[in-house]
This record gives C-alpha cells, structure tokens and sequence, in this order.
C-alpha cells in the first residue's frame, strides 16, 4: 500500500488577511473530498495561525508556524517563540527555510529553532536546499551541512516530529517548468535519507519523511511525488489560492 501524500502549504505573505484565511478554510472545508486523499498542513503567518486554526478545527488540516524564534527568553522584542505559535494553535513550525536563511539565519541558528520547536512539543518541518548546483557536485555538502548541524546528537525524535524538506533554492517562486527534474529528485531523494541515517538512528532515519519544495504546481506535483520518489510537497505560491491547491491535492491523491 503506497503512504498518503503528505502535503505542506506554506502561505508565506501571500494570504494576509483574518477573512482571506477563512474564506480559504470554508472553501477547503466545502471540498473536503479533494484532500481526502492526502494529508494537509498548511503554515499561515503567524497573525492567522489562531483563526485558520479554529476555522479548521475538528476537520484533518494541520496549522503551523513559517518560523519560530531562536530564543525562549522574554526580552525579545517581536520575536515568537515556538511556545507562543503553539499556543497559537499551530501543531508544527517549519524551520530554516531558505527565505529565512537568506536574512541571515544561520545552521546554528535554525538548530536552535528546531530544539525549541521540539521542547515546545510541535513537529519540524526542517527545510535544507543548495542555492546553485555545481557540475562537481559542492551542493552536496551544502545539504550534508545542514542535515548534520540541525540534528546531529539530538536525542531521540519520536515518530511523526519531523519532515525534511529540500527545496533548492534556485526553483523556489518559479514556475512548473523551472522545478526540479524528477529524476533529479530521485537521487537527491536518496542522498538525504543515506545522510539522515548517519545522524539518526536508523530505523527513525527511514521513517522521517522526505519533501519536495520550489515551484510545485499542478501540472508538476504528481511525477515529483511519484518519480521522485518523496512523501510529499511543499507549496508556496500555489497554495495559497484554494484553486491551484485543490488541483494539487487532486492531482496527488489521484489513485
Ligand atoms: P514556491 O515556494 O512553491 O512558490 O516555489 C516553495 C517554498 O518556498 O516553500
């Protein structure tokens, strides 16, 4: 039996507002038979973390956080710590996406939002990602890097309290025809899970889930998750109109 596509939108700032949010969920709610097929996470800005929370209440779409705070401590203005999104309603962070990284944020820095994510009780979604790839293959141990500072000698994770996205850098905001090619994918695919297995138990190693992010849409989401061969997707730009994520789901869950 193949696993449910596990699908992860990451709105960004795209949806901004407390009656665009809702609007969002009651649509999704309406065709809850699209994304009967698939699980669904979806990461709001953190000012609509506690409406599209309660707006998805009892029904299977997760909320989370984009990003939480390095810090745990109280004087820190503007910051939001994984404590504060969970009690926001959000039941996972996504940490070190590569937006984040590119205002400075640091492999140190997102281990330490990946431990206060952790202890706060959510799950991590960790995103790793090359900016460019290099025909000698330096990318690799960009990824290895990342993998190795975010987890290694971490305790014990339990099951389900991470996903590993890799989004090259160079496809996210793009269109279908600039995301990475499948095959591409495959191998990348293999590369993390061998990785994980030398800083993780490897039993938990196999079971974390893999994703795919940077410029997935309708037309492309169904190879990605199949020829590529990972658990799921993370979506930007397309998942943040209720069309072009509907046709995502239905083009994943699609027998
Ligand atoms: P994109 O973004 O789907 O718009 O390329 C993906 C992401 O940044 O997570």
């Amino acid at each position: 039996m193949t696993k449910r596509p596990f699908i992860v939108g990451n709105w960004k700032m795209y949806i901004g507002t407390v009656d665009e949010a809702k609007k969002f969920a009651s649509g999704m709610r309406r065709k809850s038979a699209v994304y009967k097929g698939a699980d669904v996470w979806l990461a709001p800005p953190f000012t609509l973390l506690a409406a599209l929370s309660g707006a998805f209440k009892s029904s299977a779409v997760k909320v989370g956080a984009q990003s939480v705070s390095q810090f745990v401590d109280e004087k820190r203005t503007g910051e939001v710590s994984a404590e504060m999104a969970k009690s926001a309603g959000a039941i996972f962070a996504i940490v070190g996406h590569s937006e984040r990284r590119a205002l400075g944020e640091t492999n140190a820095v997102v281990r330490a939002q990946l431990e206060d994510a952790l202890a706060a009780g959510l799950a991590v979604v960790l995103c790793i990602g090359e900016t460019e790839r290099d025909l000698a293959g330096a990318y690799l141990s960009v990824i290895t890097d990342q993998l190795s500072s975010a987890l290694d000698k971490l305790p014990l994770i339990k099951p389900g309290r991470l996903a590993v996205a890799y989004e090259p850098v160079w496809a996210i905001g793009k269109a279908a025809a600039d995301a990475m090619k499948a095959s591409d994918l495959r191998e990348m695919s293999i590369f993390i899970k061998k990785t994980l297995t030398e800083h993780m138990e490897r039993a938990a190693a196999l079971k974390v889930p893999i994703l795919y992010g940077g410029a997935v849409e309708a037309q492309n989401a169904r190879a990605l998750l199949k020829e590529g061969d990972v658990s799921g997707l993370l979506v930007g730009h397309a998942s943040a109109s209720l069309d072009s994520f509907a046709e995502i789901l239905k083009a994943v869950s699609k027998k």
